[in-house]
C-alpha cells in the first residue's frame, strides 16, 4: 500500500537526478510530461481495476472497480482528444516511469492474493493511489500548467478522482468491519 504513496511523495519532494547529471522534480514537468504522467496514472488505476474483476468476489469492489474503468477511461479519452486538437504528443518521464515501475511490483505482488486479503490490499492501495495522485495533481500539477485547456482538463478530473479517493475510503472501512 505504501510503495505507490511513497513514490509519488519522493517524486513530487526529493530531486531526481538521471545519468546525464540532470535534477528532475515534479514541478519542473512541462504540460506534455504533466499529460504523460496523467495518462499513466489512470491506465494504472485501469489494470488495478481489470485485477480486481479478475480476483475478487465482492460485489462492492466489483462495482467501485468498474467505475474506475469508466472514469479513468473517460479522462483519457479526453485527454487524447485535447492533446489532438493541440497537435501534441505527450512525453514519456521519470515520474511515468516511476509509477509504472512500481504498479509492476504491486500488480505482482496483488495478483496472488485471494478472497478478504486481496480485497483489503486493492481497496487500502486504492485510497493509498487516489490520496497520493490527487495530492500531485492538485498541489504540483495543476498550478504548474501552462495551457488554459489542459488545466480546465486537470480541474475536472481532479473532482472525479476526489469522489474515488472518498468511495475508496468508505470500502476500506467497510472491509475491515
Ligand atoms: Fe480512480
Amino acid at each position: 500500500m505504501k510503495t505507490l504513496t511513497l513514490a509519488v511523495a519522493m517524486a513530487t519532494t526529493i530531486l531526481f537526478t538521471s545519468g546525464a547529471a540532470q535534477a528532475e522534480s515534479a514541478a519542473d514537468l512541462n504540460d506534455l510530461q504533466i499529460a504523460h504522467v496523467a495518462y499513466t496514472a489512470d491506465n494504472i488505476d485501469i489494470r488495478y481495476a481489470y485485477l480486481a474483476l479478475a480476483i475478487s468476489q465482492n460485489p462492492d469492489i466489483h462495482q467501485f472497480a468498474r467505475t474506475m474503468i469508466r472514469d479513468h477511461t473517460a479522462v483519457n479519452e479526453q485527454a487524447l482528444a485535447l492533446l489532438q486538437k493541440l497537435k501534441a504528443d505527450p512525453q514519456d518521464n521519470f515520474l511515468s516511469k516511476a509509477l509504472t515501475k512500481d504498479s509492476n511490483v504491486l500488480i505482482d505482488e496483488m495478483s496472488k492474493l485471494r478472497g478478504n486479503a486481496f480485497d483489503r490490499r486493492y481497496a487500502g492501495n486504492e485510497l493509498a493511489y487516489h490520496k497520493a495522485v490527487n495530492n500531485l495533481v492538485e498541489n504540483t500539477f495543476i498550478p504548474n500548467i501552462d495551457n488554459v485547456e489542459v488545466k480546465v482538463l486537470f480541474e475536472a478530473g481532479l473532482k472525479i478522482f476526489k469522489i474515488h479517493e472518498g468511495h475508496a475510503a468508505m470500502m476500506v472501512k467497510k472491509i475491515s468491519k
